[in-house]
Order: C-alpha cells, then structure tokens, then sequence
C-alpha cells in the first residue's frame, strides 16, 4: 500500500430540494456573485428562475454560453474580466463539468495578476481562488468534489487539467432532479466517463482489496443505473444513485493507497476533443476497449481476470485469457448497448491527424510512465484500433 494524503474540502448537499438551502450557504461567502452557466438548459429547466427568485437580494454578474469543453477564450478570459470590473466575492456554477471547470479556472485567474495561462498550465502557482458554490445538473465528470477544471484552448489544440486546492468547491449542491432532462446521449457518456475514471483507478499495479471491492462496486452500479436511467429519465432513485457514483469516482478516494496509473485514456481522449471538440464521454468509450486489448499481456491479465469476474460476473474456471477478452468484449457491449457510437468515424473523425495526435499525446500526457507504459507508436496504434 503506498503512502498518500486525501482531503476534499468540498460541503456536498444531496436529495430533493436542497436547493431552499441556497442563499443561506452562498450568503456565507459574499453576496457578489458570478452567476456562471451554459448554453440554455438551465432556462429550459426553469433553475436559472428558481435561482434568481432565491438570490433576490444577492448582487448578481452572469456569465453565459459557457460551452462544452470550455473554451479559455473567450469563456475564462471573459470570466475573469468580469470578477475584477465587479469585485466578485463569490461563484456560483449552475450546470454541468463544463460549467463547473470553467468556474474553477475563472477561480484562480481572477486571483492573479499574471498571464491567467500560466496559472492554469501550472507555470506559475495558485496561491489565491474566489470560493466557488455549484449547482450541478449533470451527473458525469466528478468535477463537484474535486480540485481539476478541464481547459481547451482552441488555437493550439491543448485540453489540460488545471488543479489546485484551492479550487475544490465549497459546497456542492446535488438534487437528482436537476439530471431527469439530460438526454440520452449525455446520461450515456455520463455513464461512460464515471466509468472510465473508476478504471483508471482499477487498472494499477498496486492495489488493496477494499479499493477493488469498492471500484467494482461503482462499475456494477453505474452500469445498473444508467441503463435505468435511459429506460425512465425520471427515476429518481437511478437518477440519484448514478449521480452520487459519479460524484466519488473522480476525487481518488476509491483509490487511496494504490499506485498511480498515469490515467492513460484520459491522456488519449484529451487529443480528441482537443481537436475535434467532441463529448469527452464518447470518446472515453470507444478508447476503452481498444486501450484495454492493447495493454493485455501476461503481466496485466490477472487484472483483467479480476475485472471480468468481480464485475461481469464471467465463469472464473474459464482459462485466465479467455476471462480477460470475455472482458474486454463485455466493456465494448455495455456503451454500445447505451447507444454510445463506438467508432471514431461514427464521430467524424478520420486517420488524417492520428500521427499528429499521437505526437501531441506523447509529448504532453506523460504516458511513458502509465501502469502499461504507452509509446507515441502505442497511442498511435491505439488510436488507429478505434477508427
Ligand atoms: O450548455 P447547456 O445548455 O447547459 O447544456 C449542456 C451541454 O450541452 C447539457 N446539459 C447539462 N445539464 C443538463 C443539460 N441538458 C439538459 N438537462 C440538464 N439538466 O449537457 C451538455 C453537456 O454538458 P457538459 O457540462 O459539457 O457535460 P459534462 O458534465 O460531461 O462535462 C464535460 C467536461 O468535463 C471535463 C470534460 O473533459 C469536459 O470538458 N471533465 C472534467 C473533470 C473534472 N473536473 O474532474 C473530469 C473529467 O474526466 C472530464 O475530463
Ligand atoms: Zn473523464
């Protein structure tokens, strides 16, 4: 077992109209606040009015039309820009990862005098952060109980991890009832994406049992309950618990203890929304299967045979490779059978920049050092499987 810290500082409120709770807790931080949002759905919903009714005596900045895979300009820069014209003392995200991530960014930037890039690529630290509240109406990323915000930068296709302790939530509001609207497409790779950052956490040389026990655990329930979810939107119970497995799946305490994977189709995915912008979800889920049969050796399989028996429930007396392809089919059945499109063409994406991403991945993701070592040649040949 290897030595380790853990801390979240993140307040995390949970169930059917928690959000009462609203300007008692915001009112602890400030009462000016940058409303931060995306592209509509929280209109449509009828939260932004909700939230505006309870925040009425709150002085209220919005930023809107954050998108998915938010965007460093014009999103952070304009975020940013706001907190100082209006002194902001707190943010308030409403939506989903994107949202949050952006918020996380906008955090630490508007605390700093510098280039805000060199803040959020980790040239230089951050030593300040406005607190942050959220409002989460997608459950996926995590990005409620942790201290990581995803930033695209269009221009030089980078998508990389900006962290800091700093910028972990103060409170998390989380009411299921927020996600019965997501639709299909995005409660799938929600599923997927919980999914993979549970793997991995999984696929490690040094694990303990408990964390096993517990990893399985997440994979079995998201699997149950997102497949309740796509049959009934609103089931509340599905809604509640898929939501709360996303929520731990991303902070590392299904892990304390492990080794470090290196979280290697992560790595991968980020080349591709970096360059083609596409739902991060997604491309987890065609990477999987194809990252897993790269990585089988004899050094990995009784991982793969712990995974195929713990969590699909395959006979352990077959031979060990049988148990591990069995797994690995198994994992490529499950998204595809949530309607997730499992090639990179089905998403528009062709061999025509492979080498490119490849090269961008080896340079920037650090792979080298993963629990399965991946090369330029190995992303490549990773990427090409998953056409
Ligand atoms: O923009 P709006 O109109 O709000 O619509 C959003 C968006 O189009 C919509 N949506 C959200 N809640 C909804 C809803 N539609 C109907 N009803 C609702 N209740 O869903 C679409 C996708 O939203 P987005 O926030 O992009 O999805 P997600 O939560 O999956 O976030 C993805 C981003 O998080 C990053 C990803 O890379 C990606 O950029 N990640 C962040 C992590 C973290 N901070 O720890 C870890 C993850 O690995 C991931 O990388
Ligand atoms: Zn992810």
């Amino acid at each position: 077992m290897q030595n380790f810290e853990y801390c979240t500082p993140t307040r995390i409120v949970f169930g059917k109209g928690v959000i009462e709770k609203l300007p008692e807790v915001l009112g602890q931080y400030g009462k000016k606040v940058l409303l931060t949002y995306g592209g509509g759905s929280i209109q449509r919903i009828g939260l932004y009015q909700k939230v505006k009714e309870l925040l009425q005596d709150f002085d209220i900045t919005e930023l809107s039309g954050i998108q998915p895979n938010p965007k460093y300009n014009p999103s952070v820069l304009e975020g940013v820009k706001l907190c100082k014209e209006h002194q902001i003392e707190v943010i308030l995200s409403v939506g989903g990862g994107s949202v949050l991530d952006c918020s996380k960014a906008i955090a630490g930037c508007a605390c700093f005098d510098g280039d805000p890039w060199d803040l959020i690529t980790g040239k230089a630290p951050t030593l300040k952060a406005l607190p942050i509240v959220d409002i989460l109406t997608l459950a996926a990323t995590g990005s409620e109980y942790d201290g990581g915000g995803v930033i695209s930068r269009t221009e030089t296709n980078d998508k990389l991890c900006y962290f800091s302790p700093l910028v972990f939530p103060k409170v998390s509001f989380l009411d299921p009832c927020y996600t019965f609207t997501v639709p299909k497409n995005q409660t799938a790779a929600g599923v997927a994406d919980a999914m993979n950052h549970i793997l991995e956490q999984y696929f490690c040389a040094d694990t303990t049992l408990m964390n096993d026990c517990f990893c399985e655990a997440g994979l079995k329930s998201l699997m149950v309950n997102g497949k309740a979810c796509l049959e009934n939107p609103e089931d509340y119970q599905a809604r509640a618990e898929m939501m709360f497995v996303c929520t731990l799946a991303c902070n590392n305490i299904m892990s304390l203890g492990n080794s470090e994977s290196g979280w290697p189709m992560h790595g991968i995915e980020h080349a591709l929304s970096g360059y083609y912008d596409i739902t991060h979800g997604v491309g987890l889920a065609i990477i999987t299967p194809r990252w897993m049969k790269h990585i089988l050796s004899p050094g990995t399989l009784p991982r793969f045979v712990k995974y195929g028996v713990n969590v699909f429930g395959i006979d352990p007396t077959l031979k060990p490779e049988t148990i591990a392809e069995k797994a690995i089919e198994q994992t490529y059945a499950f998204f595809e059978s949530m309607g997730i499109p499992m090639h990179l063409r089905e998403v528009g994406i062709g061999p025509e920049r492979i080498p490119e991403m490849a090269r961008h991945v080896a340079e920037n993701e650090g792979l080298e050092h993963a629990y399965a070592p991946l090369a330029e040649q190995d992303i490549a040949e990773i990427l090409t499987a998953s056409l």
